[in-house]
């Protein structure tokens, strides 16, 4: 018998994780009479969700005519054509009304002078396919994320969600059919071991941006679901496609929006050229974030960067009424001065493309299903596991996701998992019996690091991997460099045989903590680099300076990475893009060169 003793509980849904997607799947599947557990690493209102700035897109036309099909070509166009054409149909017909239902639950927009939802520009949103910027992003000022993600949370307490606070989810319950039938956790406070059974697991677990050294993720964005996925031997999907935000704080990698442009702020060169006019002449400044990216990269590269280094960019809203910061962009405002000892309405930003968002993870279709590849069919549905938000990968974001599309993916395919729990599952119903070794995978993993007596702290193998993946990952990337990146994170994934946790208690133990994150993330590092290097195109957020083209008859397909825990080998698949739409008079929008 084991030295850990379970805690039991059975759910008709459990959902992991609290930020926007978890919290709106927990409140659908609540509100229809499910019994809703959600688990969650942090308190909920800490969710990565509550630094999300500039907004939420949905074709409302507060600030002028718009159309959901032109925020589902903008959507299409900014994922360079590796968004499944269904799930961005399901994205932007939606949106709109998602939107009116955080109004209506209490979400406190910034407002027009009519009352309506004030919105704003944001890169790669249009109006008639392609014409001109569009206002599209509802925003509440600059934390949008943070009105979003209370508002939720008071809606999901009052639907009885029943919260499991400041737990860590170990691993999934797998059966020998390959169904989910729960999840285990570790509750982090008083060190106790809680097996959760359910008809439906809902991985909301965010992204892995702490999979890298600079990036505007929490320190929690360890993507714990995505790996816990891989371990259960089921893919992840498009991990090579890793969004740079074009406007990190230079040095401290904190997110400076790109609302800030919305609101007219433009980027200089060191010879104060508004050089963004040259790359994109038409968007400019509210080209998409991979462009812009890209753009500044290149600057720096020529010599033309600011800064004694000449290693960073300068955003402007020095310009800008002192009255329109004040309303609309107060957070940035704070940042700036705590983080850059910049008063924004004098001077400009340092700022420097940092990592961001992670369009891959788990790949889902439109309801949220999880799916994985069996005998040559790559659209299998798991039975019993759902996977929402950045953990997810519908694929509405393909190569590159547009900025503001984040928080409404959250919202709209929440949304959708809820209802797709509420359609399939009857309340109550009985659940097999657990297997008596179920969870003894989590255990055998959970005493392999407890008592790992190594040599080499977990900081110092997570520092290598950060470094690794931000070296040979990066904005640009060659098959020489991202070779030598596949096998940094190899070495790295063999000197953790060599790792050493100094605490041996079960709780508040953030050293074991950090261990299980740093095993978490070293998996997802694995299948990005090792994706990136076998993607020999350039498509989005993945641009190969050898392979400067994009190549439909080759590449336009996802990618998915199956991972072994215990070599740490990476086997790459594929899966076809869906080329059509869900309904009859949604014409597939064709590719084409990607100009902005
Ligand atoms: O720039 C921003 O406010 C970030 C938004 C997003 O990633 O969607």
């Amino acid at each position: 018998m084991s030295k850990y003793e379970w805690i039991d509980h059975t759910y008709d849904v459990v959902v992991v994780g609290a930020g926007g997607s978890g919290l709106r799947a927990a409140l659908g599947a609540a509100q229809a009479g499910l019994r809703t557990a959600c688990v969650t690493k942090v308190f909920p209102t800490r969710s990565h969700t509550v630094a999300a700035q500039g907004g939420i897109s949905a074709s409302l036309g507060n600030m002028g005519e718009d159309d959901w099909r032109w925020h589902m070509y903008d959507t299409v166009k900014g994922s360079d054509w590796l968004g499944d054409q269904d799930a961005i149909e399901y994205l932007c017909r939606h949106a709109p009304d998602a939107v009116y239902e955080l109004e209506h639950w209490g979400v406190p927009f910034s407002r027009t002078p009519e009352g309506k939802i004030y919105q704003r520009a944001f890169g790669g949103m249009t109006r008639n396919f392609g014409e001109g910027p569009v206002q599209r992003t509802c925003a509440a000022a600059d934390r949008t994320g943070h009105a979003i993600l209370h508002t939720l949370y008071g809606q999901a307490v009052k639907h009885k969600t029943e919260f499991f606070i400041e737990y860590f989810a170990l691993d999934l319950i797998m059966d020998e059919d390959g169904a989910c039938r729960g999840v285990t956790a570790w509750n982090l406070e008083d060190g106790k071991l809680h097996r959760f059974r359910a008809q439906t697991v809902i991985l909301a677990t965010g992204g892995y941006g702490r999979a890298y050294f600079s990036a505007t993720s929490a320190h929690t964005c360890t993507g714990d679901g995505n790996a816990m996925v891989l371990r259960a031997g089921l893919p992840l999907q498009d991990m090579e496609f890793v969004q740079f935000h074009p406007t990190g704080i230079y040095g401290a990698g904190v997110l400076i929006t790109e609302g800030v442009r919305g609101e007219g702020g433009y980027l200089t060169n060191s010879e104060g050229e508004r050089f963004m006019e040259r790359y994109a002449p038409s968007a400019k400044d509210l080209a998409s974030r991979d462009v812009v990216s890209r753009s500044m990269t290149v600057e720096i590269r020529e010599g033309r960067g600011v800064g004694p280094k000449k290693d960073h960019i300068y955003l402007h809203l020095d310009h800008l009424d002192p009255d329109v910061i004040h309303k609309r962009l107060p957070g940035i405002s704070e940042s700036a001065r705590v983080f850059a000892g910049v008063d924004v309405t004098k001077e400009p930003i340092p700022v420097l493309p940092t990592v961001h968002y992670n369009m891959g993870g788990i790949p889902t279709n439109y309801h949220g299903e999880v799916l994985t590849k069996r005998d040559g069919n790559p659209d299998c549905v798991v039975p019993g596991l759902m996977a929402v938000g950045e953990a997810a990968c519908v694929s509405v974001h393909g190569a590159n996701r547009l900025g503001s599309n984040s928080l409404i993916d959250l919202v709209v395919f929440g949304r959708a998992a809820g209802l797709r729990a509420a359609e399939t599952l009857e309340a109550g119903a009985r659940q097999p019996v657990l297997p008596a070794d179920a969870g003894d995978n989590a255990i055998a993993r959970l005493d392999k690091f407890r008592n790992a007596k190594g040599g080499t702290p977990t900081a110092k193998l997570r520092d290598r991997m950060q470094h690794a993946m931000q070296a040979n990952c990066a904005v640009f990337r060659t098959g020489e460099v991202l070779d030598e990146g596949v096998a940094k994170i190899a070495e790295v994934f063999k000197a953790a045989a060599d790792i050493g946790v100094s605490d041996r208690t079960m709780v508040w133990n953030s050293d074991l903590v950090e261990t299980l994150e740093f095993d978490n993330l070293i998996a997802q590092a694995a299948v990005t680099v090792t994706g990136a290097a076998a993607r020999k195109e350039s498509r989005g957020a993945h641009a190969r300076e050898d392979f400067p083209d994009r190549d439909d008859e080759n590449w336009m397909k996802h990618t998915l990475a199956f991972f072994d825990p215990e070599t740490g080998d990476v086997r790459l698949e594929e899966r076809p893009v869906h080329t059509y739409t869900l309904s009859d008079d949604i014409q597939y929008i064709e590719p084409k060169a990607r100009v902005y």
